[in-house]
């Protein structure tokens, strides 16, 4: 087999700017925090941010995105910067295009609206790695956001980067930017405050402005860990909760501070195989006019959420649940732009706090018109067109770093970022059937020769598949799709490809053999536009067929996936919706545009294409498949969005049919009686035991209602402190709420306070959830949290726990 090196200039190509003028006329002011209450320029001010990610919406539409916040009666724009949107390869910093930040800001300016910038380095927000960019993986052993020597010294480079891109651009100095904050919900990812005062002072050092505003945000449980003396605290949380409540520790603590909810969640995320997650509009409108009523600031997250171009959606855990292309996040705003039932509702709602604030009286002046709501973007259809060029996927196949040891197979090791991996190995001969098991991030498709076995997919926790008998010599070839790396908790250091050793274990003649694969040879598959059209057109003059001459057999097990390329015509251009139901899994190019996954799971199936990246005649659409089309080669542009439709080989829920718990003869080794209403609560056993599978039995519930609830749960170690949970999974619950919402058991450990796994209503006590831990541990206690909204609907009252080395009976 031939191994091949393109070496290629590539053509970068720039998203055409609006010439955007800086707002001259502006004269220095200030923003501090006052007594309860902030203050522009010396008056009282309630911040009304616009969560939105000028990364998520094409440059283009900038503006029109910005005054639909305004015509919300919006004053403020609050964005994250995100770290690998911005030096995606290390010291290559872009601030030009779709990633000058400056030019958001200023046009925010221009149209009266001020902003508060996040700049990590850590963001979070369902985005690769949380902003993070992956090459700092390319040191292995690093500690991210730890004061590990390397991490601080690139996060200070870039924050000095990007600094120099807006320090004329504070308050102080005649522009919008009136806060910055420090790092992003620290308190859910650990305690550390001397990381914490290192950050702050690498962002104070670099924005060189002592009077600039510096806060951080966490959540009310958890802020007081990190929180630092000089700095401005805020709180986040979502559409439902007890506002009273979640601002009770800040007030005792800090009497004189003035309110804010930095996030409050008007939606949520989709991930892929996981129901649309929708919030109704009155209980966010609601929220808003509570705090509103209160004076209480807030920045409502997201008010226009966009799209996670390309291969930027990021992925959460425990577990791995990689995000969705759209983050419509069923906001104000939709992705397209456009208003929806909960815009008008909630613009309604903020028209009576238009005009001041006056925290004397607690009361707002007379209201002030809205904007007008500007126009929105048409919408177009697209008649179904072929993708009738192929190209097979090995012609994306290019060289990896040289210097990697041949065994190492992680992407991050052999300078890959983003795409899919080519593996190739020799085997031993092994005459019987075989597991073969590797750690695979994140789709792993495996052929022996040229037939495809199977596939191991990090997403359904598969480890493993069956081979059948091998001869020596015969071609093991794994195929690794890299999704996005996950965004929240520590599991963000989350290396792609093969990670760690791939083994092979048998019984043959009764004697067990085992064997550690190694001699791989490896392509990188580059999921850039760049590269989809070097295997689609050659490179160098020459036809890529002529490269891979010695790919004959890897091309033949391949089969169908690859490069697929199409073309439409229009006589006029507007948004549309393009329909991959048709399609597998893989990555959508639209005139040079990587707009995003597809995986035929959903419940995303329609990718959206802003107009402004289509032009009148004849468009280009290439899909990149790492599975191959499922139907039809063809697609077609709908005028609506298709995000909630899922297509799932096995239900979300944890019950199979006719199973049921059978819990008799065994016993707890714990019960007992729950607290009524919010917040957090601890039970210790009587003494520490042992167990793989615990058995959480709710007999009744508070508000004797029949159904019940659960936010977050944690196991108690030995020492008395939360267990890692990482390797949980629900290995049985008797009902899930899938109908109003996406309530399944797991939602027990996603580290969202304001998730919950819910029972559907009327199916009776007791209820039953079993968590599969992975492995036995040992337990001295748990902590409980019931849901965060007010007097916490359907708490449990009566409970028992059960914890077993083995399953229960009955599953
Ligand atoms: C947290 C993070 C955000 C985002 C939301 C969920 O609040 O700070 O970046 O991830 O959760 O959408």
């Amino acid at each position: 087999m031939k191994h091949f090196l393109l070496s290629l200039a590539l053509a970068v190509s720039f998203v055409c700017c609006n010439a955007v003028a800086a707002n001259a006329a502006s004269k220095p002011g200030s923003f501090r925090v006052g007594d309860k209450t902030f203050l522009l320029n010396d008056k009282p001010f309630v911040v009304k941010a616009a969560e939105v990610h000028y990364p998520r919406i094409p440059r283009e539409y900038w503006e029109q995105r910005i005054q639909m916040c305004k015509a919300l009666g919006m004053n403020t724009l609050c964005i994250y910067v995100f770290w690998n949107f911005h030096e995606p390869q290390m010291d290559n910093f872009l601030f030009t295009g779709q990633n000058d930040v400056a030019a958001f800001c200023r046009l925010a300016q221009k149209n009266g609206m001020y902003v508060i910038v996040r700049p990590g380095p850590y963001a979070c927000a369902e985005w690769e790695m949380g902003g993070l960019p992956w090459w700092l993986l390319k040191k292995k052993d690093i500690r991210l956001r730890e004061q590990d020597p390397f991490f601080m010294e690139r996060a200070e480079k870039f924050e000095t980067k990007l600094a120099e891109q807006l320090r004329d651009l504070t308050i102080q100095k005649g522009g919008p930017i009136i806060m910055v904050q420090v790092e992003n919900e620290y308190g859910s990812y650990g305690e550390d405050k001397p990381y914490m005062s290192a950050m702050r002072d690498i962002i104070r050092k670099a924005w060189q402005a002592p009077d600039l505003t510096l806060f951080q945000c966490d959540w009310s449980s958890n802020f007081t860990k990190n929180g630092l003396d000089d700095l401005t605290w805020t709180m986040n949380f979502g559409t439902g909760a007890n506002i009273d409540n979640e601002f009770k520790k800040l007030g005792q603590l800090r009497p004189n501070s003035p309110k804010m909810c930095s996030e409050f969640w008007s939606g949520w995320f989709d991930k892929w195989g996981g129901r649309h997650e929708t919030r109704g509009a009155e209980a966010m409108v609601d929220g808003i006019s509570q705090m509103l009523e209160r004076g209480i600031s807030f920045s409502l997250y997201m008010t226009h959420g966009g799209t996670s171009w390309g291969h930027w959606a990021g992925a959460n855990s425990p577990g791995f649940a990689p995000d969705v292309t759209s983050y419509d996040y069923d906001a104000p705003i939709n992705e397209a732009g456009q208003t929806t039932d909960k815009f008008w509702k909630l613009r309604k709602a903020m028209e009576k706090y238009s005009g001041d604030f006056d925290p004397a009286t607690g009361k707002w002046g007379a209201p002030k018109k809205l904007p007008a709501v500007p126009k929105e973007y048409p919408t177009i259809a697209v008649p179904k067109f072929e993708l009738k060029e192929f190209a097979p996927i090995v012609y994306g196949c290019g060289g990896l770093e040289t210097s990697a040891d041949q065994n190492d197979l992680t992407f991050e090791y052999n300078g890959l970022g983003w795409g899919s991996m080519l593996y190739s190995v020799g085997l031993p001969e092994v005459p019987a059937q075989s597991v073969l098991s590797f750690e695979s991030h994140d789709y792993a498709q495996v052929f022996l020769n040229d037939k495809f076995i199977g596939k191991i997919d990090r997403v359904k926790h598969e480890t493993s598949l069956i081979l059948p008998a091998t001869k020596k010599g015969d071609q093991l070839l794994i195929l690794v799709e890299g999704m996005g790396r996950i965004n929240f908790g520590r599991a963000i250091k989350d290396f792609k490809g093969i990670v760690g050793e791939v083994k092979m274990k048998a019984t043959v003649d009764k004697h067990d053999v085992s064997y550690t694969l190694k001699g791989w040879e490896k392509w990188s598959i580059d999921d850039s536009y760049e590269w989809a059209i070097i295997a689609l057109e050659g490179a160098n003059g020459k036809r890529v067929d002529e490269y891979h001459e010695g790919f004959a057999k890897e091309t033949k097990a391949l089969g169908t996936r690859g490069y697929y390329r199409g073309y439409f015509n229009l006589k006029k251009v507007g948004d549309t919706f393009l329909n991959l139901e048709n399609w597998g899994k893989g990555q959508v190019y639209v005139n040079g545009h990587a707009i995003g996954r597809h995986w035929y799971i959903g419940p995303q199936q329609t990718l959206y294409v802003p107009g402004c990246w289509l032009k009148k005649g004849k468009n280009e659409v290439i899909v990149l498949d790492i599975m191959g089309p499922r139907g039809e080669k063809t697609i077609e542009g709908l005028q609506k969005p298709i995000i909630d439709k899922l297509n799932l080989d096995r239900p979300q829920t944890h019950r199979l049919e006719g199973q049921s718990i059978d819990l008799s003869g065994e016993k707890p080794v714990k019960e007992g009686e729950f607290k009524p209403g919010n917040g957090w609560q601890e039970v210790k056993f009587d003494q520490p035991v042992s167990g793989r599978y615990v058995c959480i039995e709710a007999l009744n519930s508070h508000m004797n209602r029949e159904y019940c609830c659960i936010a977050e749960w944690y196991m108690l170690g030995a020492d008395g402190t939360r267990l890692s949970r990482e390797s949980w999974q629900v290995a049985y619950c008797d009902d899930e709420d899938i109908e109003s919402g996406n309530k399944t058991a797991d939602k027990i450990f996603d580290l969202q306070e304001s998730t919950y796994w819910s029972t559907n209503r009327g199916v009776k006590y007791p209820h039953h959830l079993v968590i599969d831990l992975g492995q036995d541990q040992t337990f001295t206690g748990f902590q409980y949290l019931p849901r965060v909204e007010a007097g916490a609907p359907e708490s449990i009252k009566q409970y028992r726990i059960y914890v077993k080395s083995s399953l229960f009976k009955g599953l």
